[in-house]
């Protein structure tokens, strides 16, 4: 959506059409939610700018045929490295020798993932942010390998996408994660101990520090299995390290499908 907001032309690759489908009006909705604001007083303005930017999206299911056309690539599938090197490991096969690779991982190293390819100068993290057209930060990772004029072009495309970069090493969590997660884990062992209810704990941590959203709401928007993944791959590299420690709560919600916003139940229930 920002990509093709701002000019480029996109090439949305899911796994099926229905899902295609869906991600389609999720972007058109957004879009609107963006419109509404930005044209405000010129409606007209508002709706061409909606089919213009929905106009630079086309969609596939397969990745490997459309590659070819690709100056940029960012994976954001499964949090699975397995899946996620199967694919660059394809992907690297039918691409330009030009082409750079990105992942939007939040929790695995881009490292591992570039060498499952023949282009590790090429190779770079591009993070972003929940809602995306919304936060305006992207962290953009270098590894070892990553070339000078590949971060240049990562940092560039962040820009030219509307976002502000920032830089971090290949390492866990990168910097928003790294500080975010734990804060919100901590959170949740605070409720667990049952030294304050989930709802005073939001309260505080809005008018108490500024945050927007509080750690229970945030979880729930984030997602809690999004969470649970990220805390356990940290959990089973530094076992002793208490901030990395595994939450009965989150474990229980979580095998009990209660994901957060998305099913509708997390922390909080949404109808
Ligand atoms: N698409 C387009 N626009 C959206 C949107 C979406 N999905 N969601 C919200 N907006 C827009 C609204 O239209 C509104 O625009 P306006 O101000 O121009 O009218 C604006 O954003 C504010 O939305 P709302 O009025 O509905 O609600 P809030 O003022 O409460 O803001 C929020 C919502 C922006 C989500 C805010 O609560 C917030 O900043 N929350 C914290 C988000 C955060 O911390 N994200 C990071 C999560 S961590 C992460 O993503 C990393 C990952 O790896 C885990």
């Amino acid at each position: 959506q920002v990509a093709a907001a701002s000019g480029h032309m996109v090439v949305l690759v899911d796994q099926s059409d229905e899902i295609l489908k869906k991600s389609t009006k999720g972007i058109e909705e957004s879009l609107k939610r963006v419109t509404k604001k930005k044209f405000a007083d010129k409606p007209e303005a508002g709706a061409e700018f909606i089919e213009k930017t929905l106009k630079n999206i086309r969609t596939s299911t397969d990745a490997a045929s459309v590659v070819h056309s690709t100056d940029l690539v960012i994976e954001a599938i499964v949090e699975n490295m397995e899946v996620k090197n199967e694919l660059f490991k394809r992907l690297d096969k039918f691409a330009p020798e030009h082409t750079i690779f990105a992942s939007n991982t939040s929790s695995l190293p881009i490292t591992t993932m570039a060498n499952a390819t023949t282009r590790q100068d090429r190779f770079g993290g591009l993070h972003f942010f929940n809602p995306v057209p919304v936060m305006k930060l992207v962290e953009v990772i270098k590894t070892p390998m990553t070339s000078q004029k590949t971060f240049e072009s990562l940092v560039d495309f962040s820009k030219a996408v509307g976002k502000s970069p920032v830089s971090c090493k290949d390492t866990p969590g990168f910097i928003v994660n790294r500080l975010l997660v734990p804060y919100m884990m901590e959170a949740v062992r605070l409720f667990e101990r049952g030294d304050a209810s989930k709802e005073d704990i939001d309260v505080a941590m809005k008018l108490g520090a500024g945050y927007p959203m509080g750690p229970f709401e945030l979880l729930d928007y984030v997602g809690l299995d999004t969470s649970k993944y990220i805390i356990d791959g940290w959990h089973s590299v530094e076992p002793n390290n208490p901030l990395f420690a595994p939450s009965p709560l989150l474990n229980k919600l979580v095998e009990e499908k209660k994901l957060g916003k998305k099913t509708g139940e997390g922390f909080y229930k949404y109808k």
